[in-house]
């Protein structure tokens, strides 16, 4: 049974709906990843029903700009959901796997965590520090049979780019600079980035803990 989660319950409701269709058990729940009593509270009730084999943490927030232009109040946000939030839900995750001896956690950072952006301070630092927790929870859990390891995207083409194409000036800008700035010349497909989640969740990898994974056709190079 897989548990769809967003801030936006009927987001979470059509990624159910996909799963359903295509013969898989799942739920959606409407849930803030910033809302750490709510994170607790559904981790637990999942964790209710028997196991919990995988979590796989992804929101994120961007916030561009250098030093100067970025408020304190961007760092905090941004700390709070790229950092923060994988930690919280992290933590709620931890007992319920130990009990089991077994259980993989995904944290979704970025090939930003591996990697110097131009004007990107925010999201640069937090994206290196959610890497730096997810080897310190590997190596900390790993006699406990549980993994942790990153996901680290180049650049997707969702909504979660419309900030950057705004600060790049627009979308013609923007497929420019992915020509220009990715090797492999394109975005990476939902698809190819959804392989990955599969491999670091199944035991096709199970040996793997620690590891930043970079799916981002060479940019990071
Ligand atoms: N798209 C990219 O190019 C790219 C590249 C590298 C890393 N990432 C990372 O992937 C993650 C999301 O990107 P995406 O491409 O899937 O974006 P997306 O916009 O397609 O999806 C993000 C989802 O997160 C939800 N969300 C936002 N704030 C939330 C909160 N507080 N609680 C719960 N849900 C919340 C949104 O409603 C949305 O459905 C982020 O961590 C981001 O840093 C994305």
């Amino acid at each position: 049974m897989v548990t769809v989660t967003d801030l936006d319950g009927r987001r979470a409701a059509a990624v159910a709906e996909e799963i359903v269709a295509t013969g898989g058990k799942a739920e959606a729940m409407a849930l803030d990843a910033g809302d750490d009593a709510a994170v607790l509270r559904a981790i637990d009730r999942v964790a209710a029903r028997g196991r919990l084999d995988i979590l796989h943490s992804h929101a994120g927030i961007q916030v561009p700009g250098r030093l100067t232009d970025v408020s304190p109040e961007g760092m905090d946000a941004s700390w709070r959901l790229n950092v923060r939030a994988h930690f919280i839900a992290a933590r709620a995750a931890m007992p319920h796997m130990q009990r089991q001896r077994s259980g993989s956690i995904i944290i979704t950072a970025s090939n930003s965590g591996v990697q110097h952006d131009r004007g990107m301070i925010a999201y640069g630092t937090t994206k290196h520090a959610v890497i730096a927790m997810t080897r310190q929870i590997a190596v900390d859990y790993a006699a406990d049979n549980i993994r942790c390891n990153a996901l680290c995207p180049g650049f997707v083409d969702t909504l979660f780019n419309h900030g950057f194409e705004r600060q790049m000036g627009g979308r013609d800008a923007l497929e420019a600079y992915v020509a220009r700035s990715i090797p492999m010349g394109r975005w990476a497909t939902v698809e190819e980035i959804a392989e990955s989640i599969v491999y670091l969740a199944s035991d096709q990898s199970s040996f793997m803990t620690g590891h930043a994974l970079v799916i981002d056709g060479g940019e990071c190079l």
